[in-house]
């Protein structure tokens, strides 16, 4: 293993830089590499190690997404469809243990230590993983596993993705203005963007091979959860039973990943999530509002044209809807 962890520790050094660079929304700029946006450290790193040393199971169940659609909430119902002959739920996991601590973050996992390739290999199957990396980085292998894809109106990740980021900013630093955030993101500039680009990227694959990917839409988790939650079951392979349903399960699900119910407890609200030894955040700053739509209390009209502009001159002839 030990050389095979050389080549891609050297491949790094040599492809970092060879990258055009742009502003980060942090101190950290963002590099551009096969078309996306990536953190210099954790995320290209991720990539590269997902590419070299991850060997996909067709039984592996990946949650992809752009940070701020909906990934805190996903990894919460995504456990708590599979597991829900395990746990009783009155004394679930999920009340002591953040949704980001039920499976593993693949791009910050692997390229820990060397015995985080290891260990991922001993998971027993199906896996459960969660990743921010664009379809087309992942490695050709992993087509055969299964994805779960949320996707969200850009309108309101920029804004999530901007209270965040200033949440997380050094206090030595100023804040970010909205301008600024906005400039970016509309230039694609931001972790794993453009953010078009990606959602795009799995949108297509699930036109091809809608067994393969599920792809959802936060705005409709919001509307109609117990309708999406018995999709994401029946796609996970673990569909929800009759006896099930007149139990009330789904509806349990439902309120157990509720914003509501998860904002309220200890876990969330004091505890620090650890991603990888330079990726430390605050539980409580990933949740904020859960709602569809607050970005319009934060853009400007212009900007809000602007940016629907742009979505609808990506998304033109994709057959997606926002
Ligand atoms: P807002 O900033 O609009 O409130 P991610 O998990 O991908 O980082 O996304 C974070 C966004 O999802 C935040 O959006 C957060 O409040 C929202 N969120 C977190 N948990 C949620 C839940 N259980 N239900 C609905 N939205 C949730």
């Amino acid at each position: 293993l030990q050389p095979m962890i050389d080549r891609t520790c050297k491949r790094y050094r040599e492809t970092l830089p060879s990258l055009s660079v742009g502003k980060g929304w942090m101190t950290e700029h963002l590099v551009h590499y096969h078309g996306f946006w990536l953190t210099p450290k954790a995320a290209l790193k991720g990539v590269m190690w997902i590419q070299d040393h991850f060997k996909p199971r067709p039984t592996d169940i990946f949650l992809a997404t752009f940070p701020k659609t909906g990934t805190t909430w996903l990894k919460a119902l995504v456990f708590a469809i599979i597991n829900r002959t395990r746990y009783d739920f009155s004394d679930h996991p999920l009340l002591t243990t953040g949704p980001h601590d039920c499976f593993p973050f693949l791009d910050a996992y692997l390229y820990q230590n060397d015995q985080s390739v290891s260990n991922l290999d001993a998971f027993p199957s199906p896996r459960l993983l969660s990743t921010h990396m664009p379809y087309t980085l992942l490695p050709d292998s992993s087509a055969g596993s299964r994805f779960v894809y949320i996707c969200r109106d850009p309108k309101d990740v920029l804004v999530s993705k901007w209270l965040f980021m200033n949440k997380l900013r050094p206090k030595e630093l100023p804040p970010l203005s909205l301008e600024e955030a906005f400039k970016l993101f509309c230039q694609g500039i931001s972790h794993y963007g453009p953010y078009w680009d990606h959602v795009l990227g799995y949108w297509k694959e699930s036109l091809k091979t809608p067994e393969k990917i599920l792809f959802l839409k936060y705005e409709e988790l919001k509307k109609e959860p117990l309708v999406v939650v018995k999709r994401l079951a029946e796609f996970l392979g673990h569909p929800i039973s009759m006896g099930e349903e007149s139990k009330g399960v789904v509806q349990e699900i439902v309120r157990l990943c509720s914003f509501e119910n998860l904002t309220n407890l200890e876990v969330n609200k004091r505890s620090l999530q650890k991603f990888s030894s330079d990726i430390i955040v605050d539980s409580r700053h990933f949740f904020r509002k859960g709602e569809v739509g607050d970005s319009k209390n934060y853009l400007t009209a212009e900007m809000i044209e602007r940016l629907d502009e742009i979505t609808v001159d990506k998304i033109y002839g994709s057959g997606l809807i926002f």
